[in-house]
């Protein structure tokens, strides 16, 4: 009988995608797969039928009834921990197949359910390792006044943290401070004895990764990315528009700039005009993602300017939701604008596709720091708001200019070093083949 694997995600797109990546990997590999997940954000099934699904009663309703994200993540935790105990354990006591618990590091309840059972448990970090090793210096930094971040030092480089800058620290924008420290206080709080699976690799982070590994002591894989490592699949909660994909054919190649910040980035409609504009007036053709309510006080692009449709025409296609991973391995996309959420910024970078870079939130900063100053693959933009002239000029530098032509050929060169990563004796391949030995030691 095949062992089990059990996946506990955290409740968000940029979450679910690779537990289930890495769910569809150990798959293929001979394990069965349930995914415990809350009602909140749930995902479907029908999309992953090899599957068994567990939904676990949250208390998170539509998670209309949080300050913010971070507390709905706090709740969580509170929440699940014993409907999670109770479901397992039945399941276990008739089947007895639980291998082990592979839950998101932010989803820490899963660990102390796992415990109850006495079955070992596994760690899933989906954000890059450089920032887990911020966050492991915010205390001293709280302690000596640098977090809150003020402005005179904003620019200045961070002591022991290079490359990374004072505004180029993790904190996060989806809550209050007090919600964020306590979720790396809970996370990071217990001695670190559980196995961690990092999707990153070698080649983006091996220093980052050896220094982690020093102050842990516990087994690691980085096996990264896991959608390359993975069959295709999609695990959108929203709907994709493949109308993009027809949109794209009738370009030529590496002519147009895709745009989109992921699935929790909001704007206000000012900055909707600047980016429209600024998009606009670059000329050049640009695939737009803005996904509905990421605008705030509309549903999807009711305030865009009313001239902005009629001045670009056919150079532009706007969709709410797209095949992103297909989109950026289209031979028409020439440059990517990201917010730098991690597997937006693998994603592009297993493509070839340069970025600008403009982070919203916590690990994006981090992300954009190594996109734009180490792998020197993408420009960022700086200013504080956002505005159409400068929108325009990065475009233009990033999908005309030689600047972006050289940014363009590193990122093939880096694009081939992660193609070596994840082939046969490649490091990811080797971390996988570690894992699947571990996790069938059990
Ligand atoms: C967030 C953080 O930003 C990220 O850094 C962290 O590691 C996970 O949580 P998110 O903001 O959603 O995630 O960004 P990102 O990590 O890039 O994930 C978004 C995912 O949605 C990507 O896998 C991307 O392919 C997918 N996506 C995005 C689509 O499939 N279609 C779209 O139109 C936009």
């Amino acid at each position: 009988m095949p062992r089990r694997v059990v996946l506990v995600p955290c409740p968000f797109q940029g979450h679910i995608n690779p537990m289930l990546q890495l769910g569809a990997i150990l798959h293929s590999r001979g394990f069965s797969i349930t995914v415990a997940h809350t009602q909140y954000n749930s995902p479907d099934p029908s999309n992953h039928p090899d599957f068994s699904f567990l939904p676990i009663p949250d208390g998170l309703s539509d998670g209309q009834n949080f300050a913010s994200l971070l507390n709905l993540v706090l709740a969580a935790n509170v929440n699940c921990e014993s409907p999670l105990r109770e479901c397992l354990a039945e399941k276990q006591e008739q089947h007895g197949d639980i291998a082990c618990i592979i839950h998101d590091i932010t989803m820490y309840f899963a660990e102390a359910v796992a415990n109850h059972l006495k079955v070992p448990s596994i760690n899933l970090v989906t954000s890059n390792v450089s920032t887990t090793i911020a966050h492991n210096a915010f205390p001293s930094l709280l302690e000596k006044g640098h977090i809150p971040l003020q402005g005179s030092t904003l620019h200045d480089p961070v002591p022991e943290l290079h490359p990374l800058r004072f505004k180029d620290l993790p904190i996060s924008r989806l809550g209050d401070l007090e919600a964020f420290f306590q979720i790396l206080v809970n996370m990071y709080k217990k001695k670190f004895s559980s196995p961690i699976i990092w999707n990153t690799m070698d080649c983006l982070e091996q220093s980052s990764l050896t220094q982690r590994q020093q102050q842990l002591q516990v087994p690691f894989f980085p096996i990264g990315p896991l959608h390359k490592l993975a069959p295709p699949s999609s695990s959108s909660l929203l709907e994709e528009d493949s109308s993009c994909i027809t949109w794209l054919d009738k370009h030529s190649p590496k002519s147009v700039i895709y745009v989109s910040w992921g699935s929790l980035a909001c704007m206000d409609a000012k900055d909707l005009a600047e980016v429209a504009w600024g998009l606009a007036n670059s000329n050049q053709p640009f695939l737009w993602v803005v996904r509905p309510g990421s605008v705030r006080g509309s549903q999807w692009i009711e305030q865009l300017p009313e001239t902005f449709m009629d001045t670009v025409g056919e150079r532009c296609h706007i969709v709410k939701w797209a095949p992103q991973k297909e989109v950026l391995g289209h031979r028409a996309v020439g440059g990517f604008w990201s917010h730098c959420g991690w597997n937006s910024t693998l994603e592009s970078i297993s493509e070839g596709v340069p970025m600008i870079c403009r982070p919203y939130s916590g690990d994006q900063r981090v992300n954009t720091r190594y996109i734009s100053h180490v792998w020197k693959v993408g420009l960022e933009l700086e200013s504080d708001e956002l505005e159409r002239v400068e929108i325009e000029r990065a475009v233009r530098r990033l999908m005309v200019d030689g600047e972006g032509e050289e940014m363009r050929q590193r990122a093939m060169e880096l694009k081939e070093k992660v193609d070596i990563c994840t082939s046969e004796g490649g490091s990811s391949n080797r971390a996988l083949k570690e894992l699947v030995e571990y996790i069938s030691s059990f």
